[in-house]
């Protein structure tokens, strides 16, 4: 499959390597950088020679297009995008936040947006170079639900390359579900500048994670079917899994880079005013991060 991959950061750079090795795969980038081969190390191993661009024209005879930029910086990507894209390429977004596939399907309409989540971890090294940190699934389906052909085929794509994929007829659960499990860590972790662990091992801060993704949860029941006990078992879940782990947002935090809590936090809280839900718990942690941002930013 002809595949463009937006965004040449920890994600994108580790599906250009993987996918790369069995699809034409050009990785477009928004400045010059002299990338000719991938190298992934960690769990897994890779070395592929890929193309790497900073000319959207590159991406218009691609059939899939993988958006792997921050979430803030996904309109301004897509937009400049959108007029260079085969009448026929599908858009798929793999990051996390509420609004990605809202802002795609404005650009491309809802029959070529996919959405997505993915749980590997990838760190950014330097360009071209990624560590795979952790093996994680992903799950992809037509926005904001159902399925088709192409995505079926893209699921296989994925698979092929060795990436754990699930397709979904309601991929906006999946996509609420991990807002909601990131609205708990990310902010928290970031805060405290503590690893995911530490969120089930000290008795006040699991009280906290319960508060706001029960809060967070209790949003998300306005817009999908979602099971509420489920998903605050699978957040603790995570934050064992990952116990070693630093958040993505404390990370960002850590680097002095903006962080994604207006996409998490930030867009739980604004459709919960749309709903007349209080938030009184993400308000604070939202609060909270932008006051650090804001320290460095
Ligand atoms: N890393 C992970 O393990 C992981 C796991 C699951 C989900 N995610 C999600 O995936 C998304 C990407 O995360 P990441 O960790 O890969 O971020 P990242 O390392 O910061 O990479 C983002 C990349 O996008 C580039 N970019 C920004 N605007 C662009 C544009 N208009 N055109 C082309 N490239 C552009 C950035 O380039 P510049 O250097 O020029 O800014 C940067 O290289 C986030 O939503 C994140 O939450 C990440």
């Amino acid at each position: 499959m002809k595949i463009g991959i937006v965004g040449p950061g920890a994600i994108g750079t580790f599906l250009a390597g993987v996918l790369g090795k069995h699809n034409e795969v050009d990785l477009l980038g928004r400045r010059p950088l002299d990338i000719e081969t991938i190298e992934i190390s960690g769990k897994t191993r890779v070395e592929t020679d890929i193309n790497y661009t900073d000319s959207i024209s590159s991406l218009s005879d691609k059939k899939l297009i993988v958006i792997c930029t921050k979430s803030f910086d996904t309109k301004e990507a897509v937009a400049s995008l959108s007029n260079h894209l085969s009448s026929k390429a599908l858009v798929l977004s793999l990051q996390n936040g509420l609004n990605n596939e809202g802002i795609i399907s404005g650009f491309v309409g809802k029959e070529r947006t996919i959405g997505g989540i993915t749980n590997n971890g990838v760190t950014y090294m330097e360009p071209g170079k990624v560590k795979h940190a952790g093996m994680g699934k992903t799950v992809i389906g037509l926005y904001p639900k159902g399925t088709s052909e192409e995505v079926e085929k893209i699921v296989r794509v994925f698979r092929n390359a060795g990436l754990e994929t699930t397709l979904s007829e309601n991929i906006l659960v999946k996509l609420w579900e991990k807002a909601v499990i990131n609205s708990g860590i990310n902010p928290i972790t970031a805060v405290l500048g503590i690893k995911n662990g530490v969120l089930i091992e000290d008795r006040y801060l699991t009280r906290l994670l319960e508060e706001t993704v029960r809060e967070s949860a209790a949003v998300a029941e306005n817009y999908v079917d979602l099971d509420k006990k489920k998903v605050l078992d699978e957040t603790k879940e995570v934050a064992r899994q990952t116990s070693e782990n630093l958040s993505s947002m404390l990370q960002d935090v850590k680097n002095e880079s903006r962080t994604e809590v207006d996409q998490i936090n930030g867009a739980i809280i604004e459709k919960a005013l749309d709903k007349e839900v209080s938030t009184p718990v993400n308000k604070v942690l939202y609060k909270l991060v932008k006051g650090l941002e804001n320290k460095y930013l």
